[in-house]
């Protein structure tokens, strides 16, 4: 039994109307101030250095990556990659640079898979099997050409010097050292650069990384050719060959970054764009939205309106888990899946009084992952906006180090669905969309988000995995309901990802009487020992000028106006 009816074609007119809702954002005043939220003070600092020396959000951006990648390396990384959403105020179009690894040239579906026919444990998620190549590097390179106003190397500087003279371990990082340490200590320059006798080394320990400084110095003096070509990418490829991998110096070489138009929506007065596939959160979150449009939110009581977006969830997390994957590989019926009549249909569906069963129960989520990934959003003087996701996936990615380069591999070849109806290690499910092909994009949850209405903006986005897509839809709901930056980062988290069928919550997130009056309803509840996601917001008021940067208390980041 199917939550709700399979999407039936559109009759031509539906179409047309469904294509009404893809239109470019609004024009915004330019703002007062310039302001930046990432997960770390480090980053957001050498953000701001570069918009004081002339550098505009596509400068900063480049420069709270880089950083980030040195003093978050749990989390992102030269070896990873990610979507940055782009707003260029110079004539207001918005753009997404997908920086999504992609599979190797010698990737096949079934490359995880054992002699009988399932997922080979860990082989996904550690060592260098398990890496895409990397789209950060391609991405920096390119937003320095195309948007910048700095040379490359100006905006790596600050990476650079951390990574050389070092920074002090922080609690949440020791944290992820601690869970990856037997990982780690397999990877003999992970173990030299983080592990002290094979443990995590100190809160408050200098970290140095000579060889990650290395390795930006090479982007910085030859670009993006640097890292994908020549001397240091035949090592690379020798590297991950010698240990386990099946990278080639093509796929290396034959690298680049897409720039994809946005999902773009309009909700009640707000314009929402969002990230594109191979993201499904713009697609997710917009079909949740047009499912909730059709009712009076505001009207409802608490536990109607989480019954409601719980609902929503599903059924958009289902069709994710159905038709989403690299659109350059397999045809997404975008469209349809945002459109007001299909809403319409799904709404049929759902009971006021009344749970939805998934149709299977899967093992459960865990948000034991959250801290890797990571967030940053910039709004500089100009108008320009910069909201990124850029991840390694899980914990240090891969935890494979190449000999001599000072960088994690990721691990995003787990966000394919491996095997048809098997969750990843954030439990997703996925089919033949998400199936594993060469050069093809994983399917993924990150999705930096901007929403617009004539009162202002909002920049946002974080990590999560797969809760990312809910956090967000929260988030945007929070704010166009008058919520401030610092009250959407710290509003706790309730999520519902289709399968498995239960809804996890955070402590605080749901009251006692909710949780009874959700319960009878027939949702199963699971409240989570651990908190999840690193949001990191901008808002801007445009009526009194006032712009907030908020950086998420769970994590350790820093929001700042300039
Ligand atoms: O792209 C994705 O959806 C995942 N690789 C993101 C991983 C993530 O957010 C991990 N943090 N919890």
């Amino acid at each position: 039994m199917r939550p709700h009816p399979p999407l039936a074609p559109l009759a031509p007119l539906a179409l047309l109307a469904a294509l009404v809702f893809w239109v470019p954002a609004g024009a915004a005043p330019a703002p007062v101030h310039a302001a930046i939220a990432s997960a770390h003070p480090l980053a957001t600092q050498a953000g701001l250095d570069m918009l004081a020396h002339g550098g505009n959000a596509f400068d900063a951006a480049i420069a709270v990556s880089a950083v980030l990648a040195v003093v978050e390396p749990a989390s992102s990384g030269v070896g990873g990659g990610g979507f940055y959403l782009l707003h260029v105020a110079g004539d207001g179009h918005n753009v997404m640079v997908d920086a999504r690894e992609s599979a190797p040239g010698a990737a096949t579906r079934d490359m995880y898979l054992g002699p009988d026919g399932k997922p080979r444990p860990n082989a996904s998620t550690e060592g260098p099997l398990s890496a895409g190549i990397p789209g950060e590097p391609a991405a920096w390179a390119w937003l320095a050409a195309k948007y910048g106003h700095l040379p490359l190397a100006t905006s790596l500087a600050p990476a650079i010097r951390i990574a050389r003279e070092g920074f002090p371990l922080y609690e949440r990082l020791a944290n992820a050292i601690r869970v990856k340490k037997a990982a780690l200590g397999n990877s003999p320059d992970a173990a030299r650069a983080f592990l002290v006798e094979g443990e995590a080394p100190a809160v408050g320990a200098m970290i140095r990384q000579p060889a990650l400084a290395a390795t930006l110095g090479l982007l910085a003096s030859q670009g993006a050719d640097g890292f994908y070509k020549g001397v240091f990418a035949e090592k690379l490829v020798a590297s991950v060959r010698h240990d386990g991998g099946i990278w080639s110096a093509a796929d290396l070489a034959g690298y680049h970054v897409i720039e994809r138009a946005p999902v773009t929506l309009h909700y009640r007065n707000a314009t929402i764009v969002m990230a594109a596939p191979p993201s499904s959160g713009g697609i997710v979150i917009g079909e949740a939205l047009r499912i909730l449009e059709g009712y009076d939110l505001d009207s409802l009581d608490a536990t109607t309106r989480h019954h409601l977006m719980i609902e929503a969830l599903r059924r958009a997390y289902r069709d994710r888990a159905e038709y989403l994957g690299d659109p350059d590989f397999v045809k997404i019926p975008v469209e349809q899946l945002l459109s007001p009549y299909y809403a319409a249909g799904q709404r049929t569906s759902i009971r006021l009084d009344r749970a939805t069963p998934s149709e299977q129960l899967r093992p459960a989520f865990t948000g034991d992952e959250s801290p890797s990934t990571t967030h940053f959003s910039v709004l500089d003087r100009e108008g320009n906006r910069v909201g990124a996701t850029i991840s390694v996936n899980l914990f240090f990615g891969a935890a494979y180090m190449p000999p001599g380069t000072g960088m994690f591999l990721n691990d995003t070849m787990d966000d394919f669905a491996v095997a048809a109806g098997s969750p990843n290690a954030f439990g997703l499910v996925g089919a033949e969309a998400n199936s594993i092909a060469a050069g093809k994009r994983s399917l993924s949850s990150m999705t930096p988000t901007f929403v617009d209405t004539d009162r202002g903006a909002l920049i946002i986005g974080s990590p999560g995995g797969s809760t990312i897509i809910s956090n967000l839809l929260f988030g945007i709901l929070n704010w166009l309901g008058g919520k401030s930056a610092s009250e959407i980062v710290a509003a706790p988290h309730i999520h519902h990802q289709y399968v498995p069928d239960s809804v996890m919550f955070e402590a605080g997130a749901l009251s006692a009487e909710e949780r009874a009056q959700l319960e009878k309803r027939g949702h199963h509840l699971r409240e989570s020992t651990r908190q999840w996601g690193n949001t990191q917001a901008i808002t801007w008021d445009f009526a009194s000028g006032k712009i907030e940067a908020a950086s998420d208390p769970r994590g350790f980041g820093a929001g700042l106006v300039y």
